[in-house]
């Protein structure tokens, strides 16, 4: 092909590089994988990938490139669907133009006839993870975006197994596995956040299971992703971050930020999640860098629900103190009239039947045992039965009709109302002005029916504002659990609640799905009651605590409804998290394999210290469970592996050489990593942990 006539853009990371080239008035991704030569010759590989003319194709065979358009005979989904006086119409997008360094490109298309124009930044980022953040703009009114992509990737047909991690309410992140064929893979949410459905976390990788891409769709909102094979055989994945419901119309001169998609290369899956973990770490989470270290919680929600006095916090802070806790959240109920979830979210002042003086007198008692204090709020919602409803009936997205269904009997404010906006800034600002307040645990238990497409600007102007006023206030993201964790919100978060259920055989896969992405540190993950509220299973506290040390650790159940063995058993294992937390939150996180389904291990690798856990949710068919292989660590280094106590009671009675293990075994990383550690894995609920100590001599 005679027909490049512009010269191909490289962009390098420390170990990928991408090559984007103009093919057919298209720019296509000719590369995208382990860093190349310095020798690579652009404008020879891009002639390298090109295929020719077959009968039955237009004569100039258009590709998906990253704008198809189906104007000139491209039959796979366009990046733009745009209706023009009440027609659909094909657009006429050309490059305008683009520019590129050695780890940024700027792509401009521009379409004539509807004045729109598109503007997609690409840039390389830390744990060369590469950011496109899309822009559309519009120079004449009248045309209606009903969909916009964000981006289109035209990958290699390889590429051919999508993971992704759909899931419901207290299932969150459930690992699927598809082979990408003929049909198209959709993947989208409605109803205004991200939901449960998990398309916007997702893996290609080919059917080796090693090459892996990642792609993270980052919205505040819904999120539109499909998955498919194109008519050259590649694997195509278009992305929407930004798609409001019945689409985007610009006044003349007008904008919108399209959103924007985070994804990465890795030669394996233990790569491709350090990658995200580090992008995530360095350019996403505020001020990452000086954070502190994690407090462990107690969050009163499973140990007392709705059933608050202040006598009973106090008494609960009494009991979290002891077991270690640093920080007493008080979740949902605190506020006035909320004494189940059928009234008063909206009216965000304490309720004085339960807190006669305020917060003030359960803070200061909190504080006086050296733990700091949380407050849960859900500042998006409303009940029917409160003042604020009372007062302003018309605040909730509602369309003409009567009819105002609910969810969790709640409405939504419409945020796009200034109003309401600043009637939630000031009720936050008092709460945090008149109560010393460290962190606010942010909830959204409600979709948006109907949706007005413009409360994801509303959310956004509520998380800078928090930011930018009480810049020290930690704020957790939770949507019923894991219902809307996205680095969008995380840009303004400090951690994200994964899922409801607490449960440790549910939280187990849970767990290790959403850190394939994201590092622990801001993974809450709690020890709960047992039997489990949610699930009903009953867990012994051994299998509970190790279980929840990965994360960022906490407690969500009564002391006092506790033995005095499991809370000595629980103020052990939180004395272990305080031990390790430095190297849980900063290392490289890996999956163990095993070959026995039901067990799960874990390791986080920091640089002279490892701490990981293998656990056991069923009953093994053999006497005795495979080796745990290790991973991560230097293969010459010499270390002292030992079981840090306390033992799981059953299986402990397997373990030969107690004493041995006491003292510590000194092994290479080549046959940890290699060999493996015999572990009695012998009945579900046994978990062991295990520390490693690099030996210098
Ligand atoms: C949601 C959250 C829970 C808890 C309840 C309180 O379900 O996910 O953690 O805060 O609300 O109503």
């Amino acid at each position: 092909m005679t027909d490049l006539t512009i010269p191909s853009i490289r962009l390098d990371g420390d170990y990928v590089s991408l090559v984007l080239s103009r093919v057919r008035e298209n720019i296509d991704l000719i590369y995208f994988g382990p860093k190349l030569p310095e020798e690579e010759k652009l404008e020879q590989l891009t002639a390298s990938q090109q295929y020719g003319q077959h009968e039955n194709q237009p004569n100039r065979p258009p590709i998906t490139g990253i704008f198809p358009q189906t104007r000139g005979g491209y039959d796979g989904p366009p990046a733009f669907e745009i209706i023009q006086a009440d027609r659909v119409i094909d657009p006429d997008f050309k490059l305008e133009g683009f520019s590129g360094s050695d780890r940024q490109a700027r792509f401009t298309w521009a379409d004539e006839n509807t004045g729109l124009k598109v503007d997609q930044l690409w840039e390389i980022g830390s744990g060369d993870i590469v950011r496109v953040a899309a822009d559309l703009a519009a120079n004449k009114t009248g045309a209606t975006v009903t969909k916009a992509s964000s981006l289109v990737l035209p990958l290699a047909g390889r590429f051919d197994r999508l993971t992704w991690f759909p899931g419901r309410w207290a299932k969150e992140a459930q690992e699927t596995k598809l082979t990408i064929d003929t049909c198209i893979i959709d993947m989208s949410t409605h109803a205004g956040k991200p939901g449960f459905n998990g398309g916007n976390w997702i893996i290609l990788s080919d059917s080796g299971q090693r090459d892996q891409i990642g792609i993270h769709t980052s919205s505040l909102g819904n999120h539109n992703v499909q998955v498919f094979r194109d008519f050259d055989g590649r694997t195509v994945a278009k992305m929407a971050a930004h798609c409001p419901p019945g689409g985007i119309s610009l006044a003349d001169g007008g904008s919108v930020n399209l959103g924007v998609i985070e994804f990465g290369y890795a030669p394996d899956a233990d790569l491709m999640t350090q990658r995200f973990q580090d992008y995530v770490r360095n350019e996403i989470l505020p001020d990452r860098a000086n954070w502190a270290p994690r407090k462990v919680h107690l969050n009163s929600w499973e140990a007392l629900s709705f059933d608050l006095s202040e006598s009973g916090l106090m008494q609960l802070a009494d009991d979290a103190a002891k077991l270690g806790v640093e920080r007493l959240v008080l979740d949902d109920g605190w506020f006035k009239n909320r004494r189940n979830d059928r009234a008063g979210l909206g009216d965000w002042t304490v309720d004085k039947a339960i807190f006669p003086k305020g917060l003030t007198p359960l803070i200061d008692h909190v504080k006086s045992l050296r733990m700091d204090f949380g407050l849960w709020v859900e500042p998006e919602m409303i009940s029917p039965d409160s003042d604020l409803y009372r007062a302003h009936p018309d605040w909730c997205l509602h369309d003409q009709s009567d009819d105002r269904p609910t969810e969790r009997n709640q409405l939504v404010l419409d945020l796009s109302r200034t109003e309401v906006r600043q009637y939630i800034k000031h009720a936050l600002d008092a709460l945090l002005r008149d109560n010393d307040i460290a962190y606010l645990k942010w909830d959204h238990n409600r979709r948006l029916f109907p949706d007005n497409g413009s409360q994801r600007d509303g959310i956004s102007d509520l998380l800078i504002h928090m930011r930018e006023k009480s810049p020290d206030v930690e704020i957790e993201i939770c949507s019923s659990g894991g219902g809307r964790i996205s680095t969008a919100y995380l840009r303004y978060g400090h951690r994200v609640w994964p899922s409801d259920n607490n449960d440790p055989i549910e939280r187990l896969p849970i767990m290790q799905n959403w850190s394939r992405f994201l590092p622990l540190e801001i993974l809450g993950n709690h020890v709960g009651p047992s039997p489990n509220p949610i699930t009903g299973r009953q867990t012994a506290m051994d299998f509970r605590a190790k279980v929840a040390l990965f994360g960022h650790m906490g407690v969500e159940a009564n002391p006092a409804d506790m033995s005095d063995a499991d809370r000595d058993c629980l103020a052990a294992h939180i004395a272990l998290y305080k031990k390790w937390r430095s190297v849980l939150h900063s290392g490289d996180y890996a999956r163990l394999d095993h070959p026995d389904d039901g067990i799960f291990a874990h390791m986080v690798v920091g640089d002279d210290a490892a701490i990981g856990m293998a656990a056991q949710t069923g009953f093994g068919e053999n006497f005795n469970a495979a080796l745990v292989r290790l991973k991560g660590l230097k293969p010459d280094a010499q270390y002292l592996v030992q079981l840090p106590k306390p033992w799981p009671k059953k299986a402990s009675q397997y373990l030969p050489n107690a004493g041995r293990w006491e003292d510590g075994l000194r092994l290479t990383g080549q046959a940890l990593m290699q060999q493996g550690l015999a572990l009695p894995l012998t009945h579900p609920e046994t978990a062991w942990l295990f520390a490693l100590q690099r030996i210098v001599t």
